[in-house]
């Protein structure tokens, strides 16, 4: 059963994904050189509780910290950590705070400093692949919608999707059904209606889609070792053009 939130709902939805995409671009304006992956954490950490929220990944089945912060071939769940930025590197920030009830999931990719034309290259596709299947995310089409817009894109310019990771339903809950998949052919799936709360987060890899879970069973870095980037954000489904829940306007 896909939640479908009444305006009530969608109200404590809205604090929640405000809060967290503030969190993501306080993390954000952080990333430089010299920085530590912990620092970052923490002040995510103090943000989204001096907010009156919690953190919604913190010993989330065991996870240790508020954020995942995944840099160059790690491509999600990298624990934070004394690891310090180098110039050049990209950043992948993964917030979640929970609030009056309901969860924000958001995630971008930044850059370290200087960094190469091709590094750039990824985090602007990636990010456009999350536009290009939020055009499909409308009342009355399928959430396979979604996926193959993202693929198509994602392809079209030379990069892979990852596939043992993928979106998902959020509210009440941190992961709800559905999966929405950044990958497949399209009309499968639920159908989208108006109310739903979906999180969208292609996970792009440079090189092939292979990944590989390290021994910590959090960190996920690309088989191949090339690079890898991620964008996310907590969407609603209306009747007209999607809403994207994970903005920063009006905290
Ligand atoms: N935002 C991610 C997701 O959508 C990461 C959550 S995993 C956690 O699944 F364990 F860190 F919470
Ligand atoms: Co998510």
């Amino acid at each position: 059963m896909i939640a479908i939130k009444n305006e009530r709902e969608l109200e404590a939805m809205r604090q929640a994904c405000k809060i967290t995409a503030a969190a993501r671009a306080l993390a954000g304006d952080m990333v430089r050189p010299g920085v530590t992956t912990k620092q970052i954490d923490k002040a995510v950490h103090d943000f989204i509780v001096k907010q009156g929220a919690k953190p919604s990944f913190l010993h989330y089945g065991g996870y240790p910290a508020s954020a995942c912060i995944s840099v160059n071939n790690v491509v999600i769940h990298g624990i934070p950590d004394g690891r310090v930025l180098q110039e050049g590197d990209i950043v992948s920030v993964d917030v979640g705070a929970y609030f009056r009830g309901f969860h924000g999931d958001c995630a971008a990719t930044y850059p370290c400093g200087k960094i190469s034309p091709e590094a750039q290259r990824l985090i602007d596709v990636t990010r456009e692949s999350f536009f290009q299947g939020l055009k499909q995310a409308k009342q009355g089409n399928r959430v396979s919608d979604i996926s193959h817009a993202i693929q198509t894109y994602v392809e079209s310019n030379g990069y892979s999707v990852v596939r043992d990771f993928v979106g998902h339903g959020v509210g009440a809950q941190l992961h709800e059904e559905p999966e929405v998949r950044n990958f497949g052919a399209p009309g499968h799936g639920p159908r989208l209606l108006r109310g739903m709360t979906l999180a969208i987060e292609p996970m792009v890899n440079e090189g092939n889609y292979p990944v590989v879970v390290l021994k910590d069973k959090w960190t996920t870095v690309t088989a191949d070792g090339k690079l890898s980037a991620h964008y996310e954000n907590t969407v609603l489904i209306t009747d007209g053009e999607p809403e994207i829940l994970t903005v920063t306007e009006g905290l």
